[in-house]
C-alpha cells in the first residue's frame, strides 16, 4: 500500500454508518472514493456522497457510491480531500486541479474537514513551492491581475497543457497564479485581499478550514492538528 491509499484507508475508517461525505478531487481523493466505496459494498456502510468536481463524481458512481448534488445540501458531516502545501499552522494551498471553488464550499460547509497528504506536501509557508491559485471571472482578469500585483505579487494566466491555450475551469473561469515574497505578504493579508477583489471567483487559500491532516510518513500515518514551524 502506498502513502496515498494508507491515509485514505484511515480517512476512511473514520466515516460512520449514515454520514454525508464530500468527496475531494486528485489522486489522493481517489484513492478516499476507492476505499469509501469499498466500505460500501464489503460492509454495508450506509453514506451519502457529495462531490467536488465533475471527475470526482464519474468516479464515485462508477463504483457505486450515492452522490447528492451540492444544491441539495446545507451542511456535510465531513469533508475529505488532499491538498498540495500545508503549514505548520494547518493553512493550506489547493488548486492545482483548478476545482477549488467547490472544494472551497464543501470544506466550509462541513463539519469536519480531513486533509491527506504524503509528508512532502509539509511547507513553512504556503506558496513556498507553488503560486496562489486565483479563479477569476474571464472578463476581469486584467483588472484582477493590476490589483494583485500592487499587493507585490507576479501573476500569470494559466495555460493549458500544450501552451497553445488558456486553462478555463469548470465554471468557465480563468485562473491566474500568483507567485508572492512571503517577507512582504502574509498569507493572512493576502486571504483577506483577494477575498474582498471584484471578479475573485475564489482563491486557493484554506485557512482556519482543516480539522486535522493526517500525514504518511514512511509508512505510518501521524494526525496533526497544528505543530511548530521548525519542525515543518
Ligand atoms: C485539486 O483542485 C487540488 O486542490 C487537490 O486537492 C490537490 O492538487 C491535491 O492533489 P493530489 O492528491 O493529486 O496531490
Amino acid at each position: 500500500m502506498n502513502d496515498k491509499e494508507l491515509v485514505a484507508r484511515h480517512a476512511a475508517a473514520m466515516v460512520t454508518d449514515g454520514m454525508s461525505v464530500g468527496l475531494g478531487t486528485g489522486s489522493t481523493a481517489n484513492c478516499f472514493i476507492e476505499e469509501l466505496a469499498r466500505r460500501r459494498a464489503e460492509e454495508g456502510l450506509r453514506v451519502t456522497a457529495v462531490a467536488s468536481s465533475t471527475v470526482s463524481a464519474i468516479k464515485a458512481r462508477s463504483l457505486g457510491l450515492p452522490l447528492a448534488a451540492l444544491e441539495h445540501v446545507d451542511r456535510l458531516d465531513l469533508y475529505v480531500d488532499g491538498a498540495d502545501e500545508v503549514a505548520p499552522d494547518l493553512a493550506l494551498l489547493k488548486g492545482r486541479g483548478y476545482d477549488l471553488v467547490r472544494e472551497k464550499i464543501l470544506a466550509t460547509a462541513a463539519d469536519a474537514f480531513i486533509v491527506l497528504i504524503d509528508k512532502s506536501k509539509l511547507v513553512g509557508r504556503i506558496g513556498e513551492r507553488y503560486p496562489i491559485p486565483v479563479e477569476v471571472m474571464p472578463f476581469a482578469w486584467g483588472l484582477v491581475k493590476h490589483h494583485v500585483e500592487g499587493l507585490g505579487g507576479r501573476g500569470e494566466l494559466r495555460r493549458n497543457a500544450t501552451g497553445d491555450g488558456l486553462v478555463v475551469t469548470s465554471h468557465g473561469s480563468l485562473v491566474l497564479d500568483f507567485a508572492f515574497d512571503p517577507d512582504r505578504t502574509s498569507a493572512q493579508s493576502l486571504n483577506e485581499a483577494l477575498n474582498a477583489s471584484p471578479g475573485v471567483v475564489e482563491h486557493g487559500i484554506f485557512l482556519g478550514l482543516a480539522s486535522v491532516v493526517l500525514v504518511a510518513v514512511d509508512g505510518v500515518v501521524e494526525a496533526r492538528r497544528a505543530w511548530p514551524a521548525s519542525t515543518a
